[in-house]
């Protein structure tokens, strides 16, 4: 058997919840204003999720036309990944209920706990199964229900979340386009700098958790700002050298989408103009895991990405974890 070092994105598919929630709504929920959230943020709208609509029904529905779009059958996938922080449930994990919804019966699955850089933890996992000959066919999905977790009585948190899923399939390539590197990161020590401190085993939940609002997300946004800029930075530069690529190899940065300043400076540090950065934050707020996926899926989409044009995706979030990854596409 060949067994290809280079992995290929072979199919993609997005999913947004329908109901919008615009930054004027939230004028009249907290004490904020458009105006505020536009220029702190770059976010306009978000996604939101009905009651009744899970993340592993969202990742579902973006799974299914990603496995489509690559030309299989749910059949023929062997691995299921699912990138989130806002699982279903603790277990089952979301990845298997996604194998039971989209009837993937031969694969076998797991979720990624990485919270915004999952999905380019993902592609790492994905990657060392391919090139290990194990997997052909993985289905890699980052899904966020992250108004399931956001406290919408706090303004510092509650105007930067929103629900959506990304989903690719991953499959061997046998020219040189495709997955060039992948570099990763993380620092556990600052993980108190975004997380959510009740529902698990060190603090289960009880009555007063869920009164003193523990089990939403608790964010240091200003000290988090400053890593992000500059781990967002160095990881993209780290995996172009792996590849013998500088920044000016860069045709599209695909940034994780948590605030318009921060995607700008690492833009401004990669010397990167305006066009060469792609944003979908100001129709989605911060999805987390789902951010980079969609970005890059909706910027294939839209032709931002073309044959032979080098990506690079360049992630941050909780843990807190980084790491970059360059496309040939
Ligand atoms: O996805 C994972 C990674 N996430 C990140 O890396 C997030 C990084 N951090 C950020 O994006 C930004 O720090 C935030 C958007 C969260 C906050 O922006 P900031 O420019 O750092 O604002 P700040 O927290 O320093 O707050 C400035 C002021 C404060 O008022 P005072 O104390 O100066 O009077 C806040 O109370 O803005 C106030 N403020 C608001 N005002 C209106 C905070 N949130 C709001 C709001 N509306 N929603």
């Amino acid at each position: 058997m060949k067994i290809s070092k280079i992995m290929k994105i072979t199919g993609i598919g997005n999913y947004f919840p329908k109901k919008i929630l615009t930054n004027n709504d939230l004028e009249k929920m907290i004490d904020t204003s458009d105006e505020w959230i536009t220029t702190r943020t770059g976010i306009k709208q978000r996604r939101i999720a009905a009651e009744d609509e899970s993340t592993s029904a969202m990742a579902a529905k973006a799974a299914r036309k990603a496995i489509k779009g690559a030309g299989l059958k749910p059949s023929d996938i062997e691995l299921i990944m699912v990138a989130t922080i806002t699982p279903d449930m603790n277990f089952p994990s979301t990845a298997c209920l996604v194998q039971a919804e989209i009837k993937a019966f031969n694969a076998a699955s797991l979720d990624i706990g990485a919270a915004c850089s999952g999905y380019v933890y993902g592609l790492s996992i994905a990657r060392a199964y391919i090139a290990s000959g194990v997997y052909k066919n993985i289905l890699l999905i980052g899904a966020e229900k992250l108004t399931s977790i956001t406290d919408w009585t706090d303004r510092n948190t509650c105007v930067l979340f929103g629900d959506g899923a990304g989903a690719c399939v991953l499959q061997p390539g046998y020219t040189n386009s495709g997955i060039q590197s992948i570099l990763l990161g993380s620092d556990g020590r600052k993980g108190g700098l975004l997380y959510i401190p009740a529902g698990g085993s060190k603090m289960p939940s009880n009555q007063q958790t869920v009164n003193e609002h523990l089990h939403f997300i608790k964010m240091k946004g200003s000290e988090l700002f400053k890593v992000a800029v500059t781990k967002m930075t160095e990881a993209a530069v780290g995996a172009l050298e792996m590849c013998g690529m500088t920044p000016d190899d860069i045709d599209m940065l695909v940034p994780h989408q948590a605030n318009i300043r921060i995607i700008r400076a690492v833009g401004k540090k990669l010397k990167l103009s305006d066009e060469r950065v792609y944003t979908n934050i100001e129709h989605y707020g911060n999805m987390s895991s789902a951010s980079i996926a969609t970005a890059l899926n909706e910027a294939v989409i839209k032709g931002r990405i073309r044959k032979g044009n080098i990506a690079v995706l360049t992630a941050f979030g909780g843990g807190l974890t980084w790491g970059a990854c360059v496309i040939k596409w």
